[in-house]
């Protein structure tokens, strides 16, 4: 029987869930996975041994601190330090630190899709750096990008790390980093980390841990489903896949139907069905080298200022400027 063909769509969710499970082959953005379950997973993922990224970020960050202030305080002037995809800040604060012990008079802007994240970083820095000016938005990275490009008479420092760009595709990263490029003026910063192709089983540990958290992490967007959108996946008849390209250095992450099911999603009028072994594609996580880098830069009109790396070359965060 033809399914009738549902038009009218309350949020943006409503229409990625029924566009991604109607579709062949099936998927589900990434992005949904952080609401308040999802944020405190992700944080577990930061604190598992196999996630490299985070501690690799944090030692770049530690080791090179003063010449990457030097670099966004050039002239000791004032300057809005902008952070898209923010969530909890640790490694900023690491930076938030040292900025304010210098004395640097500086704003934080920091930007994450999940208001939960932003409240308790807003929350955190008032105990941990009360003297830091703060100003939280809500948003993905496109919607605040026009927000982003009215801040015309401060210099502009934007932060994008924790290789957050990993989860877009080369053409859609280009289209980002192009948007950034266009509300970039000429002393402005963009201070971006992009995890860097290593042995192929360093990655699939990072995204394959033995405790299930990250396996949790994907099927959080179909506990999401059924929660907001009266859905009843059982997320036990599911497995989480992970698979790594090194030589597209691209990491792949499926959920997949371990037998033929249906379900239900109340709130869409929308019976899937899935057959053994079907496949819900949920995220990449794509690792880099130098010329991706240099390539993706000079098709955005970005030059690349300098980069700094951890000390096991394990991660890479690079300056851009507009070109
Ligand atoms: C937050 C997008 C950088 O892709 O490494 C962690 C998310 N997914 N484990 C990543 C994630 C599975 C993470 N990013």
């Amino acid at each position: 029987m033809q399914q009738e063909i549902q038009t009218h769509f309350k949020t943006a969710f409503e229409q990625d869930v029924y566009k991604g499970l109607t579709e062949e082959p099936k998927h589900l953005s990434s992005k949904y996975f952080y609401d308040k379950k999802g944020d405190k997973l992700f944080q577990d993922i930061m604190n598992m041994p196999e996630y490299y990224l985070t501690d690799a970020e944090f030692d770049v960050l530690d080791r090179h601190k003063e010449e990457i202030i030097s670099l966004f305080s050039e002239k000791n002037e004032n300057f809005n330090l902008i952070e898209l995809g923010a969530g909890d800040g640790k490694k900023t604060k690491l930076l938030l630190n040292y900025l304010s012990e210098k004395k640097i008079p500086f704003k934080y802007l920091p930007i994450d899709i999940s208001q939960n994240a932003l409240d308790q970083l807003k929350n955190s820095l008032q105990i941990e750096l009360p003297t830091v000016q703060v100003s939280t938005q809500q948003g993905t990275y496109f919607e605040v990008l026009a927000d982003i490009a009215k801040l015309t008479d401060t210099k502009k420092v934007i932060l994008f790390l924790g290789s957050n760009i990993g989860n877009l595709l080369h053409e859609q990263a280009i289209s980002f980093l192009s948007n950034v490029q266009q509300l970039m003026h000429e002393d402005d910063l963009f201070f971006v980390g992009f995890d860097q192709k290593k042995n192929p089983q360093t990655i699939l540990d990072a995204y394959n841990d033995k405790t299930g958290i990250t396996a949790a992490f994907n099927k959080n967007v179909l506990a999401r489903i059924n929660t907001d959108l009266g859905g009843n996946f059982n997320l036990e008849h599911f497995l989480h896949w992970e698979v790594y390209d090194p030589e597209t250095g691209t990491a792949k992450s499926f959920l997949v139907s371990k037998k033929e099911q249906h379900v239900r999603i109340n709130q869409l009028d929308l019976n899937v069905s899935f057959r053994p072994w079907e496949t819900i594609h949920t995220e990449i996580s794509q690792k880099y080298d130098d010329k991706t880098v240099a390539w993706l830069a000079q098709q955005s009109g970005l030059a690349i200022k300098t980069q700094f790396t951890d000390s096991k070359k394990q991660y890479k965060n690079y300056v851009f400027k507009k070109k």
